[in-house]
């Protein structure tokens, strides 16, 4: 393990441009519901219906691909979780958050796609799961960052945001 206590530049872009996209997908929910219900009942879409539903399926999928890309960066520049500050249980429980992410998120794409593309009806029931999961896990993520900024006032979150080094 080397002595980075920081995520690269081009990893904190992608942490927030993920975040940017994901928010998108969450706040498109009603009308994608709306619209996916127009093309199910083959009532014509609109062209709200159709930008919406482009959005998110395109949304989603640049989420899968810049996840797969995070991924290799992670593998290419170890960092280590917490600024090197988490021990014990604490470090295992924030390493297996960022798991979870990558795997729900992968999850996502694919029920997401599943339903979309090939019109598996339980996928559907999946997609709405893993939101609900996944929406639990950002708050107890975003939690647990701002708790380390503001309470413990540690570099956790200086790891991932702005430009100034935690030390
Ligand atoms: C859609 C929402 C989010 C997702 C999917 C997400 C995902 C991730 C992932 C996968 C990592 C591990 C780093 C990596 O592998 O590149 C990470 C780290 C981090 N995230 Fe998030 N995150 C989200 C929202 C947030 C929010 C709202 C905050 C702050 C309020 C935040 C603060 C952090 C911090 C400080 C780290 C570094 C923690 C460490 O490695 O010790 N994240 N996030
Ligand atoms: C990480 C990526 C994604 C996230 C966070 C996400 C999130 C959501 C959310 C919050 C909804 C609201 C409706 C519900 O409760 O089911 C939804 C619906 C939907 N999503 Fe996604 N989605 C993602 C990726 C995708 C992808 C890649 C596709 C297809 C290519 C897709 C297809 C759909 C469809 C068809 C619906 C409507 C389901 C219905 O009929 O109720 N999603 N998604």
């Amino acid at each position: 393990m080397n002595n980075i206590t920081r995520y690269s530049d081009l990893q904190r872009k992608l942490h927030w441009i993920i975040v940017l996209l994901v928010a998108c997908q969450y706040i498109l929910q009603s009308p994608m519901r709306s619209a996916m219900s127009n093309l199910q009942h083959n009532v014509t879409l609109s062209g709200l219906d159709f930008l919406v539903t482009t959005v998110h399926t395109w949304g989603g999928a640049a989420i899968g691909a810049i996840m797969v890309y995070r991924l290799w960066l992670r593998w290419q520049n170890p960092v280590p979780v917490g600024a090197g500050e988490l021990k014990g249980v604490w470090r295992v429980i924030a390493q297996s958050t960022h798991w979870a992410f990558y795997g729900l998120l992968f999850f996502m794409v694919a029920t997401g796609s599943l339903h979309y593309y090939f019109e598996w009806r339980s996928a559907a029931y999946w997609h709405e799961k893993g939101e609900w999961l996944l929406l639990g896990l950002i708050l107890v993520h975003g939690l647990a960052a701002l708790l380390h900024h503001f309470y413990k006032k540690d570099a956790v979150l200086s790891q991932m945001w702005g430009s100034r080094p935690p030390h």
